[in-house]
């Protein structure tokens, strides 16, 4: 049986201040939920993690990176290792997000290098694959993403795919408010678990927790959650405010239930 998982990446906003308040508000407006039946994941900027990291200090939330370098330390002006997230108090890392391919240059070559040293210093990575609009209008969609996970899990075990999230997020769907219906995301995520199942085992394919991303919202997220094939939300815009992500959790725990 998989379980849920909600991440909210906060992207490149809120202040320190802003983020401890936003940890706060989870933890009283969370309070009736149990880590048993999801996993609920808060990723902040770099700035805010220890500050967040010491508010949950014991708490079941955890805490993500929205990237990380491969390095273990050196002369690499700007970047941030896989250890010194650990020392903040991280447990995840988003890798390869589509803003990361798009904006800095990311192949699935480094989102491979940043997969090992993620799981080498002992983080999840959650690894975003997805295709452009121009990509599904010319219906490459499931070449596309062939092509991510055939390249993003290069050299990558059965076993260490037990600690791994897929997120599934079509770039026209992110910050747009156009999400993909419940159909078009299940048929990408039964499409990437065959996929797994190929390059591994079914087994390792059953037990794939796969999250779907772009404008999930309160109002969408129970038909979603209710497609067989998906495990749950990456989710921007609406994880910056305590209620909407609220919503979401408990809008997953209502619609998920998969054997
Ligand atoms: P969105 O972002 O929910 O604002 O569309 C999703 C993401 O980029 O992970």
């Amino acid at each position: 049986m998989r379980k849920p998982i909600i991440a909210g990446n906060w992207k490149m906003h809120k202040t320190i201040i802003e983020s401890v308040d936003l940890v706060n508000d989870l933890k009283v407006s969370l309070a009736d939920v149990s880590p048993d039946d999801i996993t609920v994941i808060v990723a902040p900027v770099f700035t805010s993690l220890y500050a967040v990291h010491e508010v949950l200090s014991k708490h079941w939330i955890k805490l993500s990176a929205q990237n990380l370098f491969w390095e273990e330390k050196g002369a690499y002006t700007g970047e941030i290792s896989p250890s010194m997230l650990t020392d903040c108090g991280c447990n995840y890392c988003i890798i390869g997000h589509s803003e990361r391919r798009q904006y800095f240059g990311e192949t699935d070559e480094s989102v491979n290098r940043k997969i090992r040293a993620a799981l080498h210093f002992g983080l999840s990575p959650i690894v975003c694959v997805g295709e452009s609009l121009d990509q599904r209008e010319s219906s490459q969609t499931f070449q596309v993403i062939e092509k991510q996970i055939r390249g993003g899990f290069s050299d990558i075990s059965s076993l260490q795919m037990g600690n791994i999230t897929i997120a599934y997020e079509p770039i026209w769907a992110i910050g747009t408010g156009k999400t993909a219906t419940p159909e078009q995301a299940n048929e990408v995520h039964a499409y990437i678990r065959k996929l797994i199942s190929q390059l591994y085992d079914s087994k390792t394919a059953d037990q794939q927790c796969i999250q779907y991303g772009g404008s999930v919202k309160p109002n969408n997220v129970n038909s979603l959650m209710e497609k067989p094939d998906i495990d749950g939300a990456l989710v921007g815009g609406a994880s910056l405010e305590a209620e909407s992500f609220t919503s979401l959790v408990l809008g997953t725990l209502k619609a998920y239930s998969k054997a």
